[in-house]
């Protein structure tokens, strides 16, 4: 396995591998790797030669007040991880190299950032479109592999993608859990074991949604009333961000659930903001 830090060189080396006609995978992650993250890389191993993951925890996505200074970092573990899991190549960019001093340009996508994850972090997604686009223009990717924890920016980039004429099929994986349902995400880190099992609060809130759905109870406000009250019982303290139920590709609201509706919902809890998301139908 290659650990290349140069964007020169990653430039170099995929422009050859590609000559070659390798069919090179990209899946970009923040590091601080679980099993999550390696589902994507095994994913893209399937339809790739070469799978590169990139480690860069990106500082234009975070907004004032957010994470970034105590965001969780593991770069030698995470290197082994992306090994075991057969990952060839590690991309670890420097911030000062992909953000000179004198950078200067946004990439933006202008109506599926507006709402969920948008409304709640506007600047956000205009970080994400970004780095992900300089990402592809420095890797030039023939499939990538987002994970579907992230769905509105799985969704937000593919429209990117499509926009700006990336030749770059998108795969989107399917989420990892821990046993007990709760998603697994870097940001589990910051909880201890209580909090740990008040984050299940998100888990259970989808997992009643879902079973009102099997139960023929199809009004998003009756299912969004219990979610509330599950969450409020299994973690006093959240607070809920957002509840959101949208068509799975127009991320459209919808008041009732129908065939590909989606459950999304944020809820910060003991200082830390979670996301989570099911398909009820
Ligand atoms: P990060 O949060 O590190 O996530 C990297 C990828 O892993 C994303 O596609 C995300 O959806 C996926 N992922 C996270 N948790 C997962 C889980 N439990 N199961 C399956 N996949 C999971 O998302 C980002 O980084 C950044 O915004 C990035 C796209 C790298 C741009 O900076």
């Amino acid at each position: 396995m290659q650990i290349i830090r140069s964007i020169k060189k990653i430039q170099s080396l995929t422009r050859q591998l590609a000559s070659d006609g390798k069919r090179i995978g990209l899946v970009p992650t923040m590091g601080f790797l679980h099993d999550g993250h390696l589902s994507l890389i095994k994913r893209a191993l399937k339809d790739c030669d070469i799978v590169i993951t990139t480690i860069f925890v990106n500082p234009t996505q975070f907004s004032q007040g957010e994470d970034l200074s105590k965001y969780p970092r593991d770069e030698k573990g995470d290197i082994q991880k992306i090994k075991s899991a057969g990952g060839t190549i590690v991309f670890i960019p420097k911030v000062s190299d992909i953000y000179p001093d004198d950078f200067d340009s946004s990439v933006e996508v202008l109506s599926l950032t507006q709402t969920l994850e948008g409304e709640s972090r506007p600047t956000h997604f205009d970080g994400v479109t970004t780095i992900v686009a300089k990402l592809f223009n420095m890797t030039r990717p023939d499939i990538v592999v987002f994970g579907l924890k992230d769905y509105q920016q799985a969704m937000v980039l593919k429209k990117m993608s499509t926009d700006l004429n990336y030749p770059i099929k998108f795969i989107i994986a399917p989420t990892v859990r821990e046993k007990d349902g709760l998603a697994m995400s870097s940001r589990n880190k910051y909880f201890n074991e209580a909090e740990r099992q008040e984050a299940l609060c998100l888990s259970y809130a989808l997992k009643t949604a879902k079973q009102m759905v099997k139960a023929d109870i199809k009004d998003c406000k009756l299912i969004q009333k219990e979610m509330k009250a599950v969450i409020k019982a299994t973690c006093k303290t959240a607070k809920i961000d957002y509840i959101a139920f949208t068509d799975f590709n127009s991320l459209a609201p919808t008041k009732v659930v129908v065939k590909n509706t989606i459950c999304s919902l944020a809820v910060r809890l003991h200082n830390v903001r979670l996301i989570d998301n099911l398909k009820l139908m």
